[in-house]
């Protein structure tokens, strides 16, 4: 089995209910051990425990939340050798900027992170959601992809 945790920040709870699009896609694929969990409550030391790690932050001004740059540096002080990938959601314009900065601090703070994918990014409608319904197939397939990627 490969043990795989998808770690979400939320503010409203869209960014969650991606998280679990993408699992719900991710168990599509036979081997996956999946674990779902707000990065706010994950005790880092059970983290290597698991051989593949997803992160999801909202947007906010740009960017990640502080606790998901905070979730990246403390994997990084972890010193881990890990399969990683990352997804966000946005409002108008900001498509894919927090999937980049990231990735970018991933690379920089953790370079025992290997990205798998590049990440996934989820347009909501308003502050509060809702998901645009179109963007619910983009959840589920990543979460596929990723699976089948880890596995070969
Ligand atoms: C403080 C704050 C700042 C935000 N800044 C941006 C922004 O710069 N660009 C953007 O596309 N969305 C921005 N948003 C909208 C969020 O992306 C949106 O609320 C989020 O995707 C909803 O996810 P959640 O329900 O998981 O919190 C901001 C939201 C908040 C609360």
């Amino acid at each position: 089995m490969t043990k795989v945790l998808v770690a979400f920040d939320t503010k409203y709870g869209n960014t969650k209910l991606v998280a679990e699009t993408i699992v719900e896609g991710m168990r599509e694929v036979e081997g996956m051990e999946v674990t779902i969990s707000n990065m706010k409550e994950i005790d880092l030391k059970k983290i290597i425990n698991y051989d593949v790690i997803l992160m999801g932050s909202p947007n906010h001004m740009g960017g990640p939340t502080r606790t998901a740059k905070k979730f990246i540096d403390k994997l990084g002080k972890l010193t881990l050798n890990k399969l990683v990938a990352v997804f966000d959601t946005y409002m108008h314009k900001d498509f894919d900027k927090a999937v980049k900065k990231m990735e970018e601090k991933i690379n920089d703070k953790a370079p025992g992170l290997k990205i798998v994918t590049h990440g996934l990014s989820i347009r909501v409608e308003g502050m509060k959601g809702p998901i645009a319904e179109e963007e619910f197939p983009k959840c589920r397939e990543f979460g596929k992809q990723v699976a089948t990627q880890i596995k070969s």
